[in-house]
């Protein structure tokens, strides 16, 4: 798709070519970041850019951990919380820690691909279940799917690519079935990203076994920087084992310790977060107009993600007619859930409306 985008700006020049692929933050970090960020850099602290311990800087794993523990009403220590490269390395970090060759990790469909590679990088195999029509966890289809080879269940909430938040209701069904030694893995890069005042139920209160992987990639708009934080809760029977583990696997798989300067700029702005009301104006304008124009755009929930339905079954097929008119979206199946597309509103306000014109040509015929 990337390249893809680059052939068609030259082809047809940047203002003609509309690429919702990318989900990339479009919005500057909030302003307390940077002033964050410019305290930490001039601070003196003497013989503060060497190694530190693998898990991440004390004070800092404390004030999150403190934080954290007002949030989700669950006691937590600076001990409890490991300071990783994003999400991506909270999960690897985890995955690395829990799975055996030939173990077993659900994913929800549709889902974010790299869940695949995370989970095959560690011997692990996929085991793909369905959501249900409105997109939340299916209990049924996820009890079924469990067996003794089973490590792990990966949730997403504000989900990418659906925008569903997931249900208080649905997560108290999934306690119920979930017992050791499977752990729910709540994947939470999205946390910040809603619209409407609503406010994701937190997992971490709901599932007793669930973990943590936070990032604030979205939240700050600084996907680039990589920091995050995987939070293990002490009631787990294996915390203490799990912490050893995951505090050597984040060594071990090369990222060592999650990006120092980060690590104290966020421990001072933790709850910081881009203004939600760009992206909502965008999210509304663009389901306005394709739901009047006769798509099935449901308005998400939370993240950035918009996931219409196709107007036709065959959504590659779909989104090589939008590519025509300059438009770029990924196909349903790229998650695993065919006749959908995604929709990324992470581009400037102006070139939705320019693209508008071509939806409207792609679901005409
Ligand atoms: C669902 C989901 N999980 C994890 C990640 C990785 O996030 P990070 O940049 O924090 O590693 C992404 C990034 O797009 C994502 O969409």
């Amino acid at each position: 798709m990337f390249e893809i985008g680059i052939q068609l700006r030259r082809e047809r020049g940047p203002e003609n070519v509309f690429d919702y692929t990318l989900g990339n933050p479009d919005v500057e970090p909030p302003e307390a970041v940077i002033d964050a960020l410019r305290r930490v850099v001039v601070e003196d602290r003497p013989l503060s850019h060497g190694y530190m311990p693998n898990a991440g800087l004390p004070d800092v794993r404390a004030a999150i951990a403190r934080r954290l523990s007002e949030r989700v009403g669950t006691p937590l220590t600076g001990e409890d919380v490991i300071m990783t490269v994003g999400a991506a390395g909270a999960i690897n970090t985890l995955l690395k820690s829990i799975l055996d060759p030939g173990d077993e990790a659900i994913v929800l469909k549709p889902y974010f691909p790299e869940y695949r590679f995370y989970i095959e990088n560690h011997g692990g195999r996929v085991v793909e279940v369905e959501t249900d029509e409105r997109f939340q966890p299916d209990i049924a289809r996820i009890a079924a799917a469990i067996g003794p080879r089973t490590r792990a269940i990966l949730l997403n909430s504000p989900n990418n690519p659906t925008g569903a938040v997931y249900h208080a209701d649905v997560l108290r069904a999934l306690d119920a079935i979930v017992r050791d030694p499977v752990l729910v893995i709540s994947d939470e890069p999205y946390r910040t990203l809603t619209y409407d005042g609503v406010e994701p139920p937190e997992t971490l209160s709901i599932v007793g076994r669930a973990v943590l992987a936070f990032s604030w990639s979205k939240a700050m708009a600084i996907a680039g920087e990589r920091i995050g934080y995987l939070a293990i809760p002490p009631r787990l029977a294996e915390a203490a084992q799990l912490r050893g583990a995951c505090t050597f696997a984040n060594r071990i798989l090369g990222y060592i310790n999650a990006p120092a300067i980060w690590q104290r700029v966020v421990a001072q702005v933790p709850d910081a977060t881009v203004d939600i009301r760009e992206y909502q104006a965008k999210r509304d304008r663009l389901c306005d107009a394709l739901n009047a124009m006769g798509y099935e755009a449901p308005r998400p929930q939370g993240s950035y993600y918009v996931f219409p339905k196709t107007p036709i079954p065959d959504d590659i097929a779909f989104t090589g007619l939008l590519l025509r008119e300059g438009i770029l979206a990924v196909p349903g199946t790229g998650f695993g859930r065919g006749g959908y597309m995604r929709l990324s509103i992470t581009l400037p306000m102006s070139a939705i409306e320019r693209s508008l014109a071509g939806f409207e040509r792609a679901i005409r015929g």
